[in-house]
């Protein structure tokens, strides 16, 4: 894999790139569970959670406001709805982007469980949320950086409690 290469967090699966049909009309699934308002709620309820998460909250900055704002923007393009993001971000090579933590698997399911809850309680039908979901775990699990490969894990595991 080459550097300038998406990572699969940012590539849609064939299966969804195709249009979905809603009312007999084509639309995006961005367009066919409400837009906006229902990936708006859903990084409100993600962010409330990792608000009080011990794992994540010390990695984003005290304003939370912006980070919602990115999050937000990413998952509406990434369903078929405005290219904000990459408008005012440029590609989202969302690996890149996660090097300057370190995302172990701890941080993933910490992360995982805050969205869980939050894909849980969108009003959408089951299909859109089954697909949603897969993404973000998919996602999730890309994203994992810690240990580096090649990396001594008993140097980086954190600290020795024996
Ligand atoms: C695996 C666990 C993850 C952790 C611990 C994590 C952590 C973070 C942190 C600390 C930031 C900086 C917040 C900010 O200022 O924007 C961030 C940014 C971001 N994350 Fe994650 N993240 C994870 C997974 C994901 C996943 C699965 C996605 C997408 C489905 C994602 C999408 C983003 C986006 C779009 C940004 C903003 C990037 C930018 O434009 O700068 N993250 N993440």
């Amino acid at each position: 894999m080459t550097a300038s290469r998406p990572s699969s967090a940012d590539r849609q699966p064939d299966r969804l790139q195709r249009p979905l049909v809603h009312d007999g009309r084509v639309s995006s699934l961005y367009d066919a569970v409400g837009g906006e308002p229902v990936f708006r709620q859903l990084v409100e309820d993600f962010y409330a959670g990792v608000a009080d998460d011990p794992v994540l909250r010390p990695l984003y900055e005290e304003d939370l406001e912006p980070a919602k704002v990115r999050l937000r923007m990413f998952l509406e393009q990434y369903w078929g709805g405005p290219t904000t993001y990459s408008d005012q971000r440029g590609h989202p090579r969302l690996r890149m982007r996660h090097v300057a933590w370190q995302v172990g698997i701890r941080e993933r399911d910490a992360w995982l469980s805050h969205m869980l809850a939050a894909v849980t309680r969108l009003d959408v039908p089951d299909d859109a949320r089954a697909a949603i979901w897969d993404h973000l775990e998919r996602a999730a699990h890309s994203l994992v950086n810690w240990p580096p490969p090649g990396g001594d894990p008993s140097t980086v595991a954190g600290p020795d409690l024996s």
